[in-house]
């Protein structure tokens, strides 16, 4: 059964434990007059997924459904959602909406731009581009203003069945996690481009109090400060790797 816990006011992070990865999938319900979600999830996540958001809303009631890229963890399920939930829509990058979104859905996106903002009710989110951050030129991140949560999707990526929300060091289990998937199959999943510093400045400007992570904990303190040092992680980790490679 999935994990449900509130991270930030109305804010919801249901989790769903994979042990074959050893790893957390974590979706978020804002319960607000328009409900959204972030992470529509994977197809054979929906039941329990579902079951999780029945607790917490009428599912049916869903108006957003918003993903960070085109990938089955973040929007495997969209068409599901749609499906019990007729007013629901698609939240996402214009690209997404444009490149894959619009073909794979059984109804259109609404494209986000750089900066535009939806309001749920209660809160408001803005939406930041951050194309091929933490990969997939359609990517996007959603910071909800009212609170100051930042649903950062692939950002932050760590292993475990860890808890649900953490006020010490997310940023040295990220730099772990990610040290150790350059040794395997997953390696290159976050490529380092000439625009990933100033994007995690940007990021790092909305001082972020929630970070909600896909994959392991949120956390909850000083998300500017996480963000620039992630920064650092990410500079040292992946273009070292690019520079042997090279040089090699
Ligand atoms: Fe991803
Ligand atoms: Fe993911």
């Amino acid at each position: 059964m999935a994990r449900i816990d509130e991270i930030a006011p109305n804010t919801f992070r249901i989790s769903v434990l994979s042990p074959v990865f050893n790893l957390q999938f974590n979706h978020f319900l804002i319960r607000d007059d328009e409900p959204l979600l972030f992470h529509a999830g994977y197809r054979a996540m929906f039941p329990e997924v579902r079951e999780a958001v029945e607790r917490l809303v009428n599912p049916g009631q869903i108006r957003w459904i918003s993903f960070s890229h085109f990938e089955s963890d973040e929007c495997g399920a969209l068409n599901h959602w749609l499906e019990i939930a007729p007013k629901a829509e698609a939240a996402c990058s214009v690209v997404g909406a444009l490149v894959s979104v619009n073909d794979f859905a059984i109804r259109p996106a609404r494209g986000l731009a750089q900066g535009e903002t939806l309001s749920t009710g209660k809160h408001r989110f803005r939406f930041c581009s951050t194309a091929h951050m933490p990969h997939g030129w359609d990517a996007g991140v959603l910071f909800e203003e009212t609170n100051r949560t930042l649903f950062c999707s692939d950002l932050f990526f760590h292993t475990g069945d860890v808890e649900p929300l953490t006020e010490t060091d997310v940023v040295g289990r990220a730099r772990a996690a990610l040290a150790d998937m350059e040794n395997g199959p997953l390696a290159g999943s976050v490529p380092y481009t000439p625009l990933t510093a100033s994007i995690l400045d940007s990021l790092a400007t909305l001082k972020p109090r929630t970070l909600a992570t896909m994959h392991g904990s949120s956390f909850r303190g000083d998300g500017e400060k996480a963000l620039d040092d992630l920064k650092v992680v990410l500079r040292d980790l992946l273009s070292k790797a690019t520079r042997s490679e090279t040089s090699g």
